[in-house]
């Protein structure tokens, strides 16, 4: 059967107290909103509906960034959930199928869950997904079950005493025939606590019809919402477990795994080491075998097989390591191509490059790719050596099995095989320094004896 999928996330997310929209909020360093269209992905919708109101520009584009076919809808006044959804009324009006509702909020979701609630679909006309809550906490709407039959969902704020010790509750996911979501749509009220029209009412309304409802159940963490900075902390640290627990399965060595940080995306293959305190931020992989060690940050860059990273060493967008690469301590890339077998141990910036295969590059070396304005790039050759402390002044190339002078400050190219030595020559002074020790000392003992 086909299915649309309608993807809530107008809401300002009020309870986060926060500029930005509660959906944007990176969970493993991507927006929760992506977590949903993941895992709603699995459905194969024909279509994805993003609901957006509370700055919907750039909920508009973090959707799109997503799934450039997604179709963002707008909700312009947040009146409740029911509401959020029958803006897609027009977009589906010629759509003849299921729709499956998901919070933007609800990063969760496993995609066996989706196809379980579709195949219940199978034998009622109405599902609503829920979880057993192991705590009673003053959230969530109950399930007023009735043997299998859902009677209908009560907001926490409009239930009674009883039915607030309930804890079978509502995660928002709901799957339905479009043409009688939309019926029921029309009929809800926003007489209750909120004032706002709740999708929940469709449970009592389709009851009403005679329709058969029902709501399956679903892990806790698997639907866990998100709405103050405390869920998305637990959230965040939730996602971690997992997606550690997964690298773990995949054969990667994690040493100190409490204490790696990884995002949505991040892909590591196997037998490939991780100290302890790394962290990845969005758009990493890392190659089999190769090793990042402690206290080292990487993001938006690409490791290849066998090469060491760090301690401490920062990678950032666009650093992209060959094999056998050595990147050390206190070194950051950033936009540059290392080829195979380079070097760049300690203390560097290495920014806008290329290095070619085998070279070298001394402690201290900077690209200086920046002029305040514009920034350029370094080119560096095959089998250089770039001594200590070389300031490469960009634009500036440097050829093949080329060498620069520690200390040497270069700013114009420099061909291959030639040594560039840019620096002030050595001046030597015989007994000079013996002199001005003398010199200082007797200035200490006089301002001693106060004279
Ligand atoms: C909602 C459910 C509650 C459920 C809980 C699960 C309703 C009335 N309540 O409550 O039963 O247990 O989620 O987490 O459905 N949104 C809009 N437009 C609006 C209002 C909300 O797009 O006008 C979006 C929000 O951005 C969010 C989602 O809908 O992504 C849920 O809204 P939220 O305010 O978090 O609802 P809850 O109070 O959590
Ligand atoms: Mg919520």
């Amino acid at each position: 059967m086909s299915a649309a999928l309608i993807i809530l996330a107008a809401g300002k997310g009020t309870r986060m107290n926060s500029e930005l929209p509660k959906v944007l909020h990176p969970i493993g360093g991507a927006p929760m909103l992506h977590h949903a269209m993941r895992a709603g992905a699995a459905l194969d919708p024909e279509h994805v509906i993003v609901v957006a109101g509370h700055e919907a520009d750039q909920v508009r584009a973090a959707a799109l960034a997503y799934d450039e076919n997604a179709e963002v809808v707008l909700q312009e006044e947040q009146l409740g959930t029911g509401h959020a959804v029958d803006q897609a009324r027009e977009v589906l009006k010629d759509f003849d199928g299921d729709i499956v509702v998901l919070f933007g909020d609800t990063p969760f979701l496993r995609p066996e869950t989706l196809e379980r609630m579709i195949a219940t679909r199978q034998t009622h006309d109405v599902v609503v997904l829920g979880f057993e809550i192991a705590e009673l906490q003053p959230r969530y709407g109950r399930l007023v079950m009735d043997g299998d039959r859902l009677v209908k969902i009560v907001e926490y704020k409009d239930a009674s005493e009883d039915e607030q010790t309930i804890r079978f509750t509502n995660s928002g996911l709901l799957a339905c025939d479009a043409k009688t979501l939309f019926e029921m749509l029309s009929e809800t009220s926003n007489d209750n606590a909120s004032g706002e029209y709740y999708l929940t009412e469709v449970a009592e309304l389709a009851n009403r019809r005679g329709l058969s409802v029902t709501a399956i159940a679903c892990d806790e963490t698997e639907t866990l919402g998100v709405d103050s900075r405390t869920d998305l902390a637990a959230a965040d640290a939730l996602f971690q477990t997992k997606a550690r627990a997964e690298l773990l399965g995949d054969g990667v060595t994690l040493v100190a795994p409490d204490t790696v940080y990884l995002s949505l995306d991040t892909v590591i293959g196997r037998d490939a080491v991780i100290e302890p305190n790394v962290v990845f931020g969005p758009g990493v992989s890392v190659e089999s075998g190769a090793t990042i060690r402690a206290f080292s940050h990487l993001e938006g860059c690409h490791v290849a097989r066998g090469a060491i990273v760090g301690p401490y060493a920062r990678l950032r967008p666009g650093a992209e390591l060959a094999e056998d690469v050595r990147i050390g301590n206190f070194v950051e890339v950033k936009n540059a191509t290392l080829a195979e077998g380079s070097k760049v141990n300690h203390l560097s910036y290495i920014g806008d490059a290329s290095i070619g295969a085998a070279s070298n590059i001394g402690a201290g070396t900077i690209t200086c790719n920046y002029d305040g304005v514009m920034k350029h790039f370094t080119h560096i050759g095959e089998r250089a050596f770039i001594g200590s402390n070389t300031m490469l002044v960009a634009p500036v190339s440097i050829g093949d099995e080329a060498m620069t002078g520690s200390g040497s400050v270069i700013t114009s190219d420099v061909e291959a095989g030639a040594l560039a030595l840019a620096r002030a020559p050595q001046v030597e002074k015989p007994g000079m320094a013996r002199k001005l020790f003398e010199m200082l000392k007797a200035k200490k003992a006089r301002m001693h004896r106060g004279s």
